[in-house]
């Protein structure tokens, strides 16, 4: 069974308040955070102030996905504005293993995000000490794009590295996720699935959210 994170990046930055009321009411259990420095991706979004007053607001899991360089510099302000799981990427975290301990020190949930082109060889000597794997099935920093076909082996791949090293680990997947694959995604192994354009973009984002949830589970 596979759960849905709706990505808030595709939100009405007008109105985020009431795009998570209406996710929620859907059945999301999960919010995706995505956090963006304009240097390790083209595109800046939303930081730490904005998380912390939608803490206030809602009691979803936030699953926070930094897409910035040298991200151990930010974790305990992070942790503080209120994410539940922390994800970085192996390539913009040098001493990966030291920034894994970092996150799980704070009590949260510890997660290493691939770009498409990333091999996932690079977790052979980490996958003992996260919690989850994101893998990114567009190019990241922005929302509307195609999902990248390659992926779909790289994710069966990963699924069987986790089946085998550690099978507690999160399978997520990011980028290109509509309705019409998200069922394949799930069948080569993914447990979370982050949309953000199908789901905020449509015109009835309960409606949508509860869509998927039926699909997916
Ligand atoms: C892209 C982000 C994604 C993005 C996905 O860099 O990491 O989370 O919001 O958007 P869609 O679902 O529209 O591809
Ligand atoms: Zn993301």
């Amino acid at each position: 069974m596979a759960k849905l994170a709706p990505s808030l990046l595709s939100a009405d930055f007008a109105n985020l308040k009431e795009e998570i009321e209406k996710i929620k009411v859907g059945g999301a259990e999960f919010l995706h955070l995505d956090v963006m420095d304009g240097n390790f991706v083209p595109n800046i979004s939303f930081g730490i102030p904005v998380i912390k007053s939608l803490r206030k607001v809602t009691d979803l899991i936030f699953d926070v996905h930094l897409m910035i360089e040298k991200p151990e510099r930010y974790i305990k302000d992070f942790v503080q504005a209120g994410a539940d799981i922390i994800t970085v990427h192996q390539e913009a975290s040098l001493h990966l293993h030291r920034t894994i301990q970092e996150i799980k020190s704070h009590g949260v949930k510890a997660g290493v995000s691939l770009n498409p082109a990333t091999p996932i060889d690079v977790l052979e000597y980490i996958i003992k000490d996260i919690d989850l794997i994101l893998i990114m099935s567009v190019n990241p920093g922005f929302g509307g794009q195609s999902f990248i076909p390659a992926m779909l082996d790289k994710i069966r791949a990963t699924r069987d590295l986790i089946d085998r090293e550690n099978p507690g680990v999160i399978l997520e997947v990011d980028g290109g996720i509509k309705l019409s694959n998200a069922k394949e995604l799930v069948e080569a192994g993914a447990d979370l699935l982050v949309a953000g354009s199908e789901v905020f973009g449509a015109e009835d984002v309960v409606e949508r959210t509860r869509e998927f949830n039926k699909l997916i589970v």
